[in-house]
């Protein structure tokens, strides 16, 4: 006969996993989550044909397979297209503006260090294609990344409906009919041009990512899962991937301000290194 399914978490099972989570994503996990942990994973235990919890917290440590897909389980990707209107704004209206009166030979480089499934990234794509099409010699490269397998999948294939895309529809009509391809039945994805000059990988923003590449870079709606000491060590991998004079922007509900970084506000969810201000001073 076999066991009966059971998705009791004992507090000392949920310890465990809230510490695997920390190592594997950063993330903190609250006490009074339990209800939420048990949610995501009971359809692990089900997919795996386990019955209860002990047996997938072994599971969990000896199959890396299944290492990813907890990641996936335990993180949360909810994002939106034109997301915080306002950032957007200040990218379109003061930061590339001046970045291409600066007159730099070489294209603009975005970088999303939690990308989601790409909505982030591709409202950037369909903004800086809108200097690429006025402004001859300009040129962009976006790339996003994401602990979370399963979102960076998503992200680069790139198809969109429902609500993602009729939200869109209504907070920029512009940007979505001049740049967005597709229809209700099949999915809506970014034109080719933009398209072309995106890619996603899959990677953990506490791991160094490449450095001084970067004019922009987005880490938004993350640092939130984060504790402060993580938010600070996390941020030094921002400061790394960003060149002199690059620009950080974050979510809507963080702040930068009870933290140590070297990163100076410049306008409300917009920050600057505070070395490359010293340069522009000098
Ligand atoms: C709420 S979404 C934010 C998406 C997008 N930046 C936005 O603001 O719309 C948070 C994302 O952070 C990712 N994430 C969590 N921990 C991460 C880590 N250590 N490294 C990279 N991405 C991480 C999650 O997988 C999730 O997709």
């Amino acid at each position: 006969m076999s066991t009966p399914f059971d998705d009791t978490l004992s507090d000392a099972q949920f310890a465990e996993l809230v510490k695997i989570t920390h190592k594997n994503t950063g993330i903190t996990i609250r006490e009074n989550r339990k209800t939420m942990m048990v949610s995501r994973l009971r359809s692990r235990l089900r997919a795996k044909s386990l019955s209860n919890f002990e047996s997938y917290l072994k599971l969990l440590k000896t199959d890396p397979t299944e290492m990813v897909e907890f990641v996936n389980a335990v993180t949360t990707n909810k994002t939106l297209f034109y997301r915080t209107p306002r950032i957007w704004k200040y990218l379109a209206d003061e930061f590339v503006p001046g970045w291409i009166k600066a007159g730099h030979n070489r294209p603009f480089q975005v970088w999303s260090g939690a990308s989601s499934t790409g909505e982030e990234i591709y409202t950037a794509g369909m903004v800086l294609e809108e200097f690429r099409l006025s402004h001859p010699g300009f040129d962009y490269r976006i790339v996003g990344t994401d602990v979370s397998e399963r979102v960076v999948a998503e992200a680069d294939r790139g198809i969109y409906s429902g609500r993602a895309i009729d939200m869109f529809r209504t907070a920029s009509p512009d940007l979505f009919s001049k740049h967005m391809v597709g229809d209700d039945s099949n999915g809506w994805s970014v034109s080719p041009d933009i398209r072309t000059r995106v890619r996603f990988k899959q990677h953990d923003i506490f791991k160094p990512f490449q450095s001084s590449q970067y004019d922009l870079s987005l880490l938004r709606n993350v640092l939130i899962y984060f504790t402060h000491e993580d938010q600070e060590r996390a941020l030094r991998n921002v400061e790394r991937a960003l060149r002199s004079g690059g620009l950080l922007i974050i979510g809507e509900s963080e702040t930068l301000s009870p933290l140590h970084t070297n990163f100076v506000a410049v306008a409300p969810l917009v920050y600057r290194h505070r070395n490359a201000l010293a340069e522009k001073a000098a």
